[in-house]
């Protein structure tokens, strides 16, 4: 049977452009519900180390505003910890962080780094946030967060939607081989950065993976055609997609 595929929208660009001009418009929290509205499963917000986009405020109204579930995107240091402890959102997604970078770049590295997250998947666990490692799409990455006992990976699929021709088609097989292999040793699997209305298809008819977190092209396409209308579009395709996939085998 068909697993259902959700989508979780990033608001973090709405930030990006309110934080331009520094007031309070356009607010993350309204686009939130927006997507809330038009049929998003949840809202994910990265804080970052340097608050260049979603702020400590916005965290605080997301979770006292949206009726969807939060994935609070965060990386592993003791001062994201104690935020997300307080505000116990839904999903924490661990992501790498680096001041200079310009996105999240590539995938945390859960072999290195097994001994630094251990204890911030405990604690977040033990709360009762469901833990997701944002990895790259190998084998040795969706071990390392399986033995650390995080319930989610989400694959980083930046450089399938970054790439084309040849290079696209062996990023996109080394996804369906990750996606397949988590789902055989019991992790839930979400993917997510870069996807378009062109690239979102072939991850969406990945039958294991079971939601795709996607923001700055949604916020992007929005200045065209609106936010309720660049969601509506993303979820249509993803749903044919998917549609189409079923009855296939993976
Ligand atoms: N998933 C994770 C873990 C991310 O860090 C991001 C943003 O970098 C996304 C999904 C969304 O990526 P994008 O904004 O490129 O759609």
């Amino acid at each position: 049977m068909t697993r259902p595929l959700r989508l979780g929208v990033n608001i973090d660009h709405v930030a990006t452009i309110r934080n331009a001009r520094g007031g309070m418009h356009p607010d993350p929290v309204r686009a939130a519900k927006l997507a809330e509205e038009c049929g998003a499963d949840g809202i994910t917000a990265h804080l970052r180390e340097d608050r260049r986009h979603i702020s400590d405020e916005d965290i605080t109204r997301l979770v006292n505003t949206i009726n969807i579930p939060l994935n609070f995107e965060m990386a592993a240091t003791r001062e994201m910890l104690e935020i997300a402890l307080r505000h116990t959102p839904h999903a924490a997604c661990i992501v790498p962080e680096k001041r200079q970078e310009r996105t999240t770049e590539g995938g945390l590295d859960a072999v290195g780094g097994h001994d630094h997250l251990a204890p911030f998947i405990n604690d977040l666990g033990k709360s009762g946030i469901r833990v997701s490692l944002f990895v790259e799409p190998n084998r040795d990455q969706l071990n390392a967060a399986k033995s650390l006992g995080a319930p989610v990976v989400e694959l980083h699929v930046g450089a399938y939607c970054d790439s084309s021709g040849n290079e696209q088609e062996r990023q996109f097989q080394r996804i369906v081989d990750a996606a397949r292999y988590a789902d055989e040793i019991g992790l839930e699997c979400h993917a997510g950065h870069g996807l378009t209305y062109e690239t979102v298809s072939p991850i969406a008819a990945i039958p294991s993976i079971v939601e795709l977190n996607i923001g700055h092209f949604l916020i992007g396409e929005a200045i065209y055609v609106g936010l309720e209308e660049s969601i509506k579009r993303m979820r249509q395709i993803m749903t044919e997609a998917r549609e189409g996939a079923s009855g296939l085998t993976e």
